[in-house]
């Protein structure tokens, strides 16, 4: 069987070698979850793997079954970056001064563009391309206000077979007038768009009010009603991102306790919810978070680039249960695709809070942490028995310098944080999406 672009999807081994996690890394010591394979296989077959282990032994029992030769490569899952704007690519690195500044010079007059169905589909192909170039199979994606911007994301994204989340933008206030909906209409598009693409093959919808700045109360509880109405879609928005930001949300919800109250007492609070930043967040909004099974998006580039602050993991870790955390890039307020720089700020930012995170954590918290975030950990950001196949092949020799500092590694744990280091889109040599060779 051929897909259109010629690639291959007969069954294939993979041989190299391979990581995955049987385990949280946050929880169980990194070398018992981490599975590191020095001479690995997967056989892949359909956009789905079959099996996943040691190369001799699949290979003697699949004898007649092609084999694509990545001595010396590692394997992983795809990266999953669970917050990102598509609208936002052409400001990455913009001049600013900080958040609130940023999104009234840059990122609303970029969003505004996107009712244009030809636009919007031209950035959601590039957008894409780049992902898959920079070793990324799946993303919990903002889109725009209009409809037409969700569309077109996932016209294209289907077209790829990609695992991709994403949801329309509401806002009835605090943005200019062009990319305001209202209470109503932002429930009622909302709901078409999830009737049209929630679950249509690989395509997932995510509620996305912006933040509680840009939202009435009336939107925000519509917003929490069509959750209920659709308990399986997921739900994304910012929170506690700046403290700037936080005064205002006072002073617009002066009736709630807090930031997190406000999407709480909405109905916007429940496991599937996706929430950007959380770097300022007092104890009592990390208990509730805790309870209600709300993870975070960190977003380390974002936060440094913006200036909004510095996430510290260890209160999340502390929270009981612990609050999981995935990695994003919150482009365009992130100056990167790479999954190794959000990897590497993310180390930055536990650094200055004089905690190390173990390469196998950022690992983690970029591929089935991540998928954990995205409730699909059952088929993306593994590489077991019936998996999606969408994975990425990483070579440590791709540049004279991550060959230096790669060809040093005494174990996995040395290599990984030698990616993290050097690693940027050179590195990711093959990128598969459902078995299919995307770059
Ligand atoms: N808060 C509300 N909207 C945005 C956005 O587009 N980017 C970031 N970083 N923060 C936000
Ligand atoms: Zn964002």
């Amino acid at each position: 069987m051929k897909s259109s672009e010629g690639d291959i999807l007969e069954p294939t081994i993979y041989r190299g070698m391979i990581i995955d996690f049987i385990d949280d890394p946050f929880v169980a010591p990194s070398d018992k979850a981490l599975r590191y394979l020095e001479d690995g296989a997967l056989l892949v077959s359909n956009g789905k793997i079959r099996s996943s282990g040691d190369a001799t032994q699949i290979i003697e029992k699949n004898k007649n079954i092609p084999i694509v030769d990545l001595s010396g490569c590692l394997i992983s899952a795809g990266f999953i970056d669970t917050h990102i704007h598509y609208t936002q690519m052409d400001i990455i690195g913009a001049h600013n001064h900080g958040l609130i500044d940023w999104l009234d010079r840059h990122a609303f007059p970029a969003e505004m563009v996107f009712e244009n169905e030809e636009i919007a589909s031209e950035a959601a192909e590039e957008f894409l391309k780049i992902l898959f170039r920079n070793g990324v199979t799946s993303a919990s994606v903002y889109c725009s206000v209009h409809p037409e911007s969700v569309n077109m994301f996932f016209e294209k994204a289907s077209a790829y077979n990609a695992f991709m989340v994403a949801g329309k933008v509401c806002m009835d206030r605090g943005a200019p007038p062009a990319l305001l909906d209202s209470a109503k209409s932002a429930y009622d598009q909302s709901k078409i768009l999830i009737d049209k693409w929630h679950k249509k093959g690989r395509a997932r919808y995510a509620i996305t009010p912006r933040f509680a700045l840009s939202s009435t109360r009336e939107q925000l509880e519509n917003l929490g009603a069509l959750w209920g109405e659709y308990p399986d879609v997921l739900m994304q928005t910012h929170l506690a991102e700046t403290r700037e930001e936080i005064s205002r949300v006072r002073e617009l919800h002066p009736d709630f306790k807090d930031y997190f109250d406000v999407y709480e007492t909405t109905g916007l609070a429940k496991p599937g919810g996706i929430y950007g930043h959380c770097i300022h967040l007092e104890k009592r909004e990390r208990s509730a978070m805790a309870a209600c099974g709300a993870t975070v998006a960190h977003c380390p580039t974002s936060n440094a680039f913006l200036g909004s602050g510095v996430f510290d993991l260890g209160d999340m870790r502390e929270a009981t249960p612990s609050i999981p955390v995935s990695l994003a890039s919150d482009v365009g307020g992130g100056t990167s695709f790479s999954p190794f720089a959000t990897m590497q700020a993310a180390y930055f930012a536990g650094r200055y809070h004089e905690i190390h995170i173990e390469p196998a954590q950022l690992f983690y918290m970029a591929t089935q942490g991540a998928a954990k975030a995205l409730c699909a950990h059952d088929i993306i950001g593994a590489l077991q028995p019936g998996s999606d196949a969408d994975f990425v092949v990483l070579d440590p020799l791709s540049t004279p310098l991550l060959s230096r500092m790669t060809s040093r590694s005494n174990n996995i744990d040395e290599l990984l944080m030698a990616f993290i280091m050097g690693g940027d889109d050179r590195c990711v040599r093959a990128t598969y999406i459902s078995g299919v060779n995307v770059i």
